[in-house]
Protein backbone atom coordinates (compact mmCIF):
# COMPACT_ATOMS: atom_id res chain seq x y z
CA UNK A 1 0.00 0.00 0.00
CA UNK A 2 1.77 3.02 -1.10
CA UNK A 3 1.34 5.96 1.56
CA UNK A 4 1.91 9.51 1.56
CA UNK A 5 2.34 12.81 4.04
CA UNK A 6 -0.65 15.36 3.55
CA UNK A 7 -0.26 18.86 3.68
CA UNK A 8 -1.61 18.74 7.01
CA UNK A 9 0.63 15.70 8.13
CA UNK A 10 -2.37 12.81 8.07
CA UNK A 11 -1.25 9.63 5.78
CA UNK A 12 -3.72 8.47 3.63
CA UNK A 13 -3.56 5.79 0.64
CA UNK A 14 -3.80 6.04 -3.45
CA UNK A 15 -3.39 2.00 -3.78
CA UNK A 16 -3.07 2.52 -7.59
CA UNK A 17 0.32 3.98 -6.84
CA UNK A 18 3.99 2.18 -6.28
CA UNK A 19 5.18 1.07 -3.11
CA UNK A 20 8.40 3.83 -3.58
CA UNK A 21 6.32 7.49 -3.43
CA UNK A 22 7.31 8.91 -0.65
CA UNK A 23 7.08 12.19 -1.58
CA UNK A 24 4.02 15.01 -1.42
CA UNK A 25 3.03 15.51 -4.94
CA UNK A 26 -0.63 17.48 -5.52
CA UNK A 27 -3.29 14.94 -7.15
CA UNK A 28 -5.44 15.33 -9.97
CA UNK A 29 -7.97 12.71 -11.47
CA UNK A 30 -9.10 12.95 -14.63
CA UNK A 31 -12.61 11.36 -16.04
CA UNK A 32 -12.14 10.25 -19.37
CA UNK A 33 -9.52 9.29 -21.03
CA UNK A 34 -10.53 10.16 -24.69
CA UNK A 35 -8.00 12.78 -26.62
CA UNK A 36 -9.16 15.71 -24.16
CA UNK A 37 -9.00 13.44 -21.08
CA UNK A 38 -5.46 12.12 -22.09
CA UNK A 39 -3.88 15.23 -23.67
CA UNK A 40 -4.98 17.13 -20.11
CA UNK A 41 -3.01 14.13 -18.09
CA UNK A 42 -0.26 14.63 -19.99
CA UNK A 43 -0.18 18.01 -20.01
CA UNK A 44 -0.54 17.85 -15.42
CA UNK A 45 2.16 15.52 -15.90
CA UNK A 46 4.29 17.63 -18.32
CA UNK A 47 3.80 20.77 -16.12
CA UNK A 48 5.03 18.76 -13.26
CA UNK A 49 1.43 19.92 -11.56
CA UNK A 50 0.12 17.14 -9.88
CA UNK A 51 0.41 13.07 -10.12
CA UNK A 52 -1.96 11.61 -12.29
CA UNK A 53 -5.22 8.92 -12.09
CA UNK A 54 -7.12 8.49 -14.96
CA UNK A 55 -10.46 6.90 -14.88
CA UNK A 56 -12.17 5.63 -18.05
CA UNK A 57 -15.72 2.80 -17.73
CA UNK A 58 -13.46 1.59 -21.23
CA UNK A 59 -11.46 -1.60 -19.62
CA UNK A 60 -8.06 -1.41 -20.41
CA UNK A 61 -8.21 2.47 -21.93
CA UNK A 62 -7.15 4.52 -19.07
CA UNK A 63 -4.69 1.96 -17.84
CA UNK A 64 -2.95 1.39 -20.98
CA UNK A 65 -2.64 4.87 -21.42
CA UNK A 66 -1.46 5.98 -18.03
CA UNK A 67 1.47 3.41 -18.55
CA UNK A 68 2.71 5.05 -21.71
CA UNK A 69 2.70 8.09 -20.24
CA UNK A 70 4.41 7.02 -17.24
CA UNK A 71 7.15 5.32 -19.36
CA UNK A 72 7.46 8.52 -21.50
CA UNK A 73 8.81 10.16 -17.93
CA UNK A 74 12.21 9.38 -18.05
CA UNK A 75 12.55 11.12 -21.15
CA UNK A 76 10.15 14.06 -20.35
CA UNK A 77 12.03 14.36 -17.54
CA UNK A 78 9.46 14.82 -14.68
CA UNK A 79 8.42 12.93 -10.98
CA UNK A 80 4.75 12.76 -11.51
CA UNK A 81 3.01 9.76 -10.89
CA UNK A 82 0.40 8.19 -13.19
CA UNK A 83 -1.78 5.12 -13.05
CA UNK A 84 -5.02 4.18 -14.62
CA UNK A 85 -8.33 2.14 -14.22
CA UNK A 86 -12.08 1.58 -14.51
CA UNK A 87 -13.01 2.05 -10.76
CA UNK A 88 -12.98 5.83 -8.38
CA UNK A 89 -11.77 3.96 -5.73
CA UNK A 90 -8.06 5.59 -6.40
CA UNK A 91 -9.26 8.99 -6.92
CA UNK A 92 -10.06 9.48 -3.09
CA UNK A 93 -8.18 12.61 -1.49
CA UNK A 94 -7.55 13.72 -5.09
CA UNK A 95 -7.07 17.83 -4.98
CA UNK A 96 -8.46 18.47 -8.56
CA UNK A 97 -10.72 16.38 -10.71
CA UNK A 98 -11.44 16.67 -14.17
CA UNK A 99 -14.11 15.84 -16.70
CA UNK A 100 -14.10 15.02 -19.87
CA UNK A 101 -16.21 12.23 -20.00
CA UNK A 102 -19.07 12.03 -22.63
CA UNK A 103 -18.78 11.79 -26.17
CA UNK A 104 -18.24 14.53 -28.81
CA UNK A 105 -20.13 16.16 -31.74
CA UNK A 106 -19.53 15.03 -35.72
CA UNK A 107 -19.71 17.67 -38.58
CA UNK A 108 -23.15 19.17 -38.32
CA UNK A 109 -23.89 18.41 -34.88
CA UNK A 110 -24.56 21.74 -32.23
CA UNK A 111 -22.89 20.95 -28.87
CA UNK A 112 -26.39 20.84 -27.58
CA UNK A 113 -26.86 17.74 -29.84
CA UNK A 114 -24.56 16.35 -26.99
CA UNK A 115 -26.79 17.04 -23.92
CA UNK A 116 -28.89 13.95 -23.82
CA UNK A 117 -26.22 11.15 -23.65
CA UNK A 118 -23.60 13.58 -22.29
CA UNK A 119 -25.84 14.76 -19.10
CA UNK A 120 -26.88 11.10 -18.11
CA UNK A 121 -22.88 10.48 -17.80
CA UNK A 122 -22.01 13.67 -16.31
CA UNK A 123 -25.07 12.79 -13.60
CA UNK A 124 -23.39 9.27 -12.86
CA UNK A 125 -19.64 11.03 -12.64
CA UNK A 126 -21.18 13.50 -10.53
CA UNK A 127 -22.05 10.43 -7.96
CA UNK A 128 -18.86 8.94 -8.34
CA UNK A 129 -16.60 11.85 -7.48
CA UNK A 130 -18.60 12.97 -4.82
CA UNK A 131 -18.40 9.26 -3.36
CA UNK A 132 -14.09 9.37 -3.75
CA UNK A 133 -12.81 12.84 -3.21
CA UNK A 134 -15.62 15.03 -2.24
CA UNK A 135 -13.19 17.93 -0.88
CA UNK A 136 -11.67 18.42 -4.62
CA UNK A 137 -12.13 21.20 -6.70
CA UNK A 138 -13.71 20.09 -10.05
CA UNK A 139 -13.23 21.62 -13.61
CA UNK A 140 -15.60 20.24 -16.04
CA UNK A 141 -15.11 20.12 -19.72
CA UNK A 142 -17.52 17.72 -21.45
CA UNK A 143 -19.95 19.36 -23.89
CA UNK A 144 -22.25 21.02 -23.93
CA UNK A 145 -20.30 22.50 -20.96
CA UNK A 146 -22.41 25.14 -19.16
CA UNK A 147 -25.63 22.73 -18.59
CA UNK A 148 -22.92 19.71 -17.60
CA UNK A 149 -21.38 21.79 -15.31
CA UNK A 150 -24.95 22.70 -13.74
CA UNK A 151 -25.74 19.09 -13.64
CA UNK A 152 -22.31 18.15 -12.19
CA UNK A 153 -23.03 20.64 -9.33
CA UNK A 154 -27.31 19.75 -8.80
CA UNK A 155 -26.11 15.95 -8.84
CA UNK A 156 -23.27 15.88 -6.47
CA UNK A 157 -23.29 18.03 -3.38
CA UNK A 158 -20.07 20.25 -4.13
CA UNK A 159 -20.71 23.88 -3.07
CA UNK A 160 -20.44 26.40 -6.08
CA UNK A 161 -16.97 27.57 -5.69
CA UNK A 162 -15.51 24.16 -5.98
CA UNK A 163 -17.25 23.81 -9.20
CA UNK A 164 -16.27 25.16 -12.57
CA UNK A 165 -16.33 24.94 -16.36
CA UNK A 166 -13.81 25.31 -18.92
CA UNK A 167 -14.37 27.03 -21.92
CA UNK A 168 -13.91 30.90 -21.81
CA UNK A 169 -9.96 30.04 -21.45
CA UNK A 170 -10.21 27.62 -24.89
CA UNK A 171 -12.73 30.38 -26.66
CA UNK A 172 -10.56 33.62 -25.20
CA UNK A 173 -7.37 31.35 -26.68
CA UNK A 174 -9.09 31.09 -30.13
CA UNK A 175 -9.56 34.89 -30.36
CA UNK A 176 -6.37 35.69 -29.38
CA UNK A 177 -4.68 33.53 -32.44
CA UNK A 178 -7.10 34.73 -34.91
CA UNK A 179 -6.08 38.24 -33.60
CA UNK A 180 -2.53 37.38 -33.67
CA UNK A 181 -2.98 36.02 -37.29
CA UNK A 182 -4.75 38.97 -38.56
CA UNK A 183 -2.60 41.74 -37.10
CA UNK A 184 0.98 39.29 -37.79
CA UNK A 185 2.24 39.51 -34.09
CA UNK A 186 2.69 36.95 -31.26
CA UNK A 187 0.00 35.69 -29.90
CA UNK A 188 1.40 36.40 -26.25
CA UNK A 189 0.99 39.35 -26.84
CA UNK A 190 -2.80 39.43 -27.87
CA UNK A 191 -4.82 39.74 -24.71
CA UNK A 192 -8.61 39.77 -24.77
CA UNK A 193 -11.59 38.00 -22.97
CA UNK A 194 -14.85 35.89 -24.34
CA UNK A 195 -17.13 35.52 -22.09
CA UNK A 196 -21.09 33.94 -22.26
CA UNK A 197 -22.03 29.75 -22.95
CA UNK A 198 -19.47 27.90 -25.14
CA UNK A 199 -21.88 27.91 -27.73
CA UNK A 200 -22.79 29.82 -30.66
CA UNK A 201 -24.23 32.62 -28.07
CA UNK A 202 -20.77 33.21 -26.98
CA UNK A 203 -19.20 36.42 -25.94
CA UNK A 204 -16.03 37.75 -27.43
CA UNK A 205 -15.26 41.45 -26.36
CA UNK A 206 -13.08 43.70 -28.74
CA UNK A 207 -13.23 46.61 -26.79
CA UNK A 208 -11.76 44.72 -23.96
CA UNK A 209 -8.49 43.12 -26.19
CA UNK A 210 -5.76 44.45 -26.79
CA UNK A 211 -1.85 44.06 -28.26
CA UNK A 212 0.73 44.53 -25.14
CA UNK A 213 -1.35 47.01 -23.95
CA UNK A 214 -2.87 49.03 -26.80
CA UNK A 215 -6.48 48.89 -27.80
CA UNK A 216 -7.41 46.48 -30.74
CA UNK A 217 -8.90 48.68 -32.55
CA UNK A 218 -5.60 50.57 -33.16
CA UNK A 219 -4.78 47.77 -35.08
CA UNK A 220 -8.11 46.51 -36.84
CA UNK A 221 -11.56 47.93 -38.14
CA UNK A 222 -14.69 46.36 -37.87
CA UNK A 223 -15.26 44.30 -40.45
CA UNK A 224 -11.69 42.73 -39.53
CA UNK A 225 -12.94 42.24 -35.88
CA UNK A 226 -16.57 41.09 -36.83
CA UNK A 227 -15.19 38.29 -39.16
CA UNK A 228 -12.17 37.37 -36.01
CA UNK A 229 -15.22 37.03 -33.79
CA UNK A 230 -17.12 34.62 -35.72
CA UNK A 231 -14.37 32.44 -36.69
CA UNK A 232 -13.84 32.22 -32.67
CA UNK A 233 -17.68 31.48 -32.44
CA UNK A 234 -17.30 28.37 -34.65
CA UNK A 235 -13.75 27.71 -33.61
CA UNK A 236 -14.69 24.69 -32.73
CA UNK A 237 -17.19 23.50 -35.60
CA UNK A 238 -14.11 24.69 -37.91
CA UNK A 239 -12.06 22.03 -35.89
CA UNK A 240 -14.79 19.59 -36.04
CA UNK A 241 -15.20 19.96 -39.50
CA UNK A 242 -11.85 19.09 -40.49
CA UNK A 243 -11.03 16.36 -38.00
CA UNK A 244 -14.67 14.39 -38.69
CA UNK A 245 -14.79 11.92 -36.39
CA UNK A 246 -13.09 14.14 -33.20
CA UNK A 247 -13.22 17.53 -31.69
CA UNK A 248 -10.62 19.60 -30.77
CA UNK A 249 -8.21 18.69 -28.02
CA UNK A 250 -4.74 20.03 -27.81
CA UNK A 251 -6.37 24.02 -26.78
CA UNK A 252 -8.96 22.48 -24.84
CA UNK A 253 -6.38 20.78 -23.20
CA UNK A 254 -4.07 23.79 -22.90
CA UNK A 255 -7.01 25.29 -21.64
CA UNK A 256 -8.08 23.07 -18.99
CA UNK A 257 -4.37 22.37 -17.93
CA UNK A 258 -3.78 26.69 -17.11
CA UNK A 259 -6.91 26.79 -15.25
CA UNK A 260 -5.46 23.43 -12.92
CA UNK A 261 -2.42 25.25 -12.55
CA UNK A 262 -4.37 28.68 -10.99
CA UNK A 263 -6.19 25.81 -9.04
CA UNK A 264 -3.14 24.03 -7.57
CA UNK A 265 -0.83 26.36 -7.24
CA UNK A 266 -2.71 28.91 -5.62
CA UNK A 267 -1.80 31.55 -8.53
CA UNK A 268 -4.93 33.94 -7.92
CA UNK A 269 -5.24 34.15 -11.66
CA UNK A 270 -8.28 35.98 -13.64
CA UNK A 271 -9.39 33.98 -16.01
CA UNK A 272 -12.47 33.88 -17.88
CA UNK A 273 -14.45 29.93 -17.10
CA UNK A 274 -17.89 28.81 -16.66
CA UNK A 275 -18.59 29.50 -12.78
CA UNK A 276 -21.53 30.28 -10.94
CA UNK A 277 -23.10 33.63 -10.65
CA UNK A 278 -26.04 35.15 -8.32
CA UNK A 279 -26.14 38.91 -8.78
CA UNK A 280 -23.25 39.63 -10.54
CA UNK A 281 -23.99 41.18 -13.90
CA UNK A 282 -27.70 40.60 -12.52
CA UNK A 283 -27.55 37.31 -13.39
CA UNK A 284 -28.85 34.64 -11.37
CA UNK A 285 -28.68 31.00 -10.14
CA UNK A 286 -26.44 29.96 -13.19
CA UNK A 287 -23.11 29.06 -14.29
CA UNK A 288 -22.02 30.97 -17.15
CA UNK A 289 -18.57 31.83 -18.68
CA UNK A 290 -17.33 35.26 -16.56
CA UNK A 291 -13.82 36.22 -15.53
CA UNK A 292 -13.29 34.73 -12.19
CA UNK A 293 -10.42 34.86 -9.60
CA UNK A 294 -8.89 30.75 -9.48
CA UNK A 295 -7.10 29.30 -6.30
CA UNK A 296 -6.42 27.23 -3.88
CA UNK A 297 -10.08 26.91 -3.13
CA UNK A 298 -11.47 26.94 -6.67
CA UNK A 299 -13.52 29.98 -7.95
CA UNK A 300 -12.49 32.62 -5.59
CA UNK A 301 -14.58 35.65 -6.33
CA UNK A 302 -16.45 36.34 -9.88
CA UNK A 303 -14.81 39.44 -10.92
CA UNK A 304 -17.16 42.17 -12.71
CA UNK A 305 -16.34 43.96 -15.24
CA UNK A 306 -17.81 47.40 -16.92
CA UNK A 307 -19.08 45.79 -19.87
CA UNK A 308 -21.21 48.13 -22.74
CA UNK A 309 -24.59 47.93 -22.95
CA UNK A 310 -24.34 45.57 -25.93
CA UNK A 311 -22.11 43.28 -24.57
CA UNK A 312 -24.21 43.49 -21.06
CA UNK A 313 -26.99 42.46 -23.41
CA UNK A 314 -25.45 39.71 -25.28
CA UNK A 315 -24.31 37.88 -22.19
CA UNK A 316 -27.94 38.06 -21.06
CA UNK A 317 -29.13 36.42 -24.47
CA UNK A 318 -26.15 33.89 -23.71
CA UNK A 319 -27.67 32.97 -20.40
CA UNK A 320 -31.43 32.59 -21.68
CA UNK A 321 -29.74 30.25 -24.10
CA UNK A 322 -27.96 28.31 -21.43
CA UNK A 323 -30.97 27.77 -19.06
CA UNK A 324 -33.06 26.99 -21.90
CA UNK A 325 -30.79 24.20 -22.56
CA UNK A 326 -31.09 23.63 -18.72
CA UNK A 327 -35.15 23.33 -19.30
CA UNK A 328 -34.72 20.72 -22.09
CA UNK A 329 -32.14 18.57 -19.48
CA UNK A 330 -35.16 18.84 -16.88
CA UNK A 331 -37.77 18.09 -19.28
CA UNK A 332 -35.45 14.74 -20.64
CA UNK A 333 -34.45 13.77 -16.80
CA UNK A 334 -38.70 14.20 -16.18
CA UNK A 335 -39.19 11.62 -19.03
CA UNK A 336 -36.86 9.19 -18.56
C1 LIG B 1 -14.52 22.96 -28.82
C2 LIG B 1 -15.23 21.88 -28.11
C3 LIG B 1 -14.30 21.08 -27.27
O1 LIG B 1 -14.90 24.12 -28.68
O2 LIG B 1 -16.30 22.36 -27.40
O3 LIG B 1 -13.57 22.64 -29.52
Amino acid sequence: MWRSLRKDGSADKMSALPEAAEEWHMRATVVGAGHVGATTAEYLLREGLADVYLVDVAEGLAEGKALDMAQAAPVLGHSCRVSGGTDYGPAEGSDLVVITAGIARKPGMSRDDLLKVNGGIMAQVARDIWRACPEAVVIVVSNPLDVTTHIFHETSGFPTQRVLGMAGVLDTARFRTFIAWEVGCSPEDVSAMVLGGHGDSMVPLPSQASISGVPLTQFLDDDAIARLVQRTRDGGAEIVGLLKTASAFYAPAAATCQMASAILRDEKRILPVCAYVNGQYDLHNLFLGVPAKLGRRGVEEVVVIDLSADDLEALHKSAEHVRSSIEAWNAMKGAS
